[in-house]
């Protein structure tokens, strides 16, 4: 290759074009900062003004280091060598406000309202006592659940409950166990706690998801829905309402709790699950703000449904439990399904034709 005096003039030309840029780039490296942010005398300046009043403030107040806090909150990307969104910034503040919020409000409410729900439900029992049936129980039993439906709710259920628990341990814990159990057995327990919460998540949603596709359909909104729901269910008049599979109360559950309340707790516990999808700091402070709202509101709802499905309804549990009910239940619980059913216009759960199916004409449903 022949170099020409020409050439030789353009690289030099080039090299004194660049040369300030590169030595330039390189001692803010060596100075800690980005090329970029290489400081202008300013800077400097304001730079030296503040060392020379924090070295006043130091006089008057030794120890109060203030403006350097103020600077590491800023929130402001100083110089490092680990590649990554963020990782240039040590501290912020928008980190102090989510700490407060969580730390005051959320814990504050969410926590009285699950003791209040607890209360509520007691006194509730304690007055009313359980719904019953208004007519003997008649004897004889009728598929209420196939196995794979109770297979379906109860993998739900028990992932729910080792979400709940383990999640209040976090939310509380440090303030409610630490003091009681001491730090050994609560580093222990938090631990455990928050494995089982980032490995459980994943299957209560699966299950959530099968739960959805096998209850959809007896969940759509009738017209008779209304009219319980004005009534109250008859709870409190102690009256039968009529409903199909399930009434107004669960498939408020069904669409609310489980639908949504179960994808908003998801897809925020999803974004603080995977932080290695690079997500900023703000997004995984908003999603533990909303999964820590919504998971709260989903506790306390749960509650009133655990306590129906058990000592609140009698008989409701064994439905669930083994999938069978007493008829007089059924017709009481469920009175349109149930007529459904032993009209033959519908199958058992299983998929089998009831037994005895009723010769006469399909009854109304007024
Ligand atoms: C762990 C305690 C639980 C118990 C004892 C329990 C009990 C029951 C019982 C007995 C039923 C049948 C009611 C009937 O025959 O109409 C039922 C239905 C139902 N359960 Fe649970 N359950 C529990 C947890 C959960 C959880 C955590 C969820 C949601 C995340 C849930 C969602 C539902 C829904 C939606 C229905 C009604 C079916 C529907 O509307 O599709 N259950 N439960």
């Amino acid at each position: 290759m022949r170099i020409t005096l020409a050439g030789l003039r353009h690289f030099l030309l080039g090299l004194m074009l660049f040369l300030p840029v590169i030595t330039g780039a390189a001692y803010a490296q060596t100075k800690g900062a980005p090329a970029s942010q290489a400081q202008s005398p300013e800077s400097r300046a304001a730079e030296s003004r503040a060392a020379e009043s924090q070295a006043q403030r130091q006089q008057v107040q030794p120890g109060n280091n203030a403006p350097t806090w103020r600077e590491a909150r800023s929130g402001k990307e100083e110089y490092t060598s680990v590649k990554g969104r963020e990782t240039g910034v040590l501290i912020q503040n928008d980190g102090q406000t989510w700490r407060k919020l969580r730390n005051g409000p959320i814990m504050f409410y969410g926590g009285w309202a699950v003791v209040l729900m607890l209360i509520v439900l007691g006194v509730f029992y304690k007055v009313n006592g359980p719904i019953g049936l208004h007519s003997a129980p008649a004897g004889k039993m009728i598929e209420r659940f196939s196995a794979f439906e109770r297979i379906a709710h109860w993998a739900m259920a028990i992932s729910f409950c080792i979400l709940g628990v383990s999640g209040l341990v976090m939310l509380f814990g440090k303030f409610l166990l630490l003091p009681l159990i001491g730090h050994t057995l609560f580093g222990w327990l938090a631990t455990l706690g928050k494995n089982l919460h980032n490995f459980v998540g994943p299957i209560f949603m699966f299950s959530v998801l099968v739960f959805i596709v096998t209850f959809i359909r007896d969940n759509l909104p009738r017209l008779y829905d209304f009219i319980w729901l004005v009534k109250g269910g008859g709870v409190l008049t102690h009256e039968v309402v009529p409903c199909g599979r399930f009434n107004a109360g669960e498939k408020i559950w069904f669409w609310g709790g489980v639908i949504g309340l179960g994808m908003i707790s998801s897809a925020s516990g999803l974004v603080l699950d995977f932080p290695n999808f690079d997500q900023p700091r703000w997004v995984m402070m908003i999603a533990n703000v909303v999964h820590t709202v919504a998971a709260l509101w989903y506790i306390v709802w749960a509650l009133t449904h655990m306590y129906l499905g058990t000592a609140g309804t009698t008989g409701a549990y064994d439905g669930m439990r083994n999938g069978y009910v007493d008829e007089t239940w059924a017709k009481e619980h469920a009175q349109y399904w149930y007529e459904d059913v032993k009209a033959g216009r519908r199958e058992l759960p299983s998929g089998k034709q009831d037994a005895a199916p009723a010769t006469t004409a399909p009854q109304t449903q007024s």
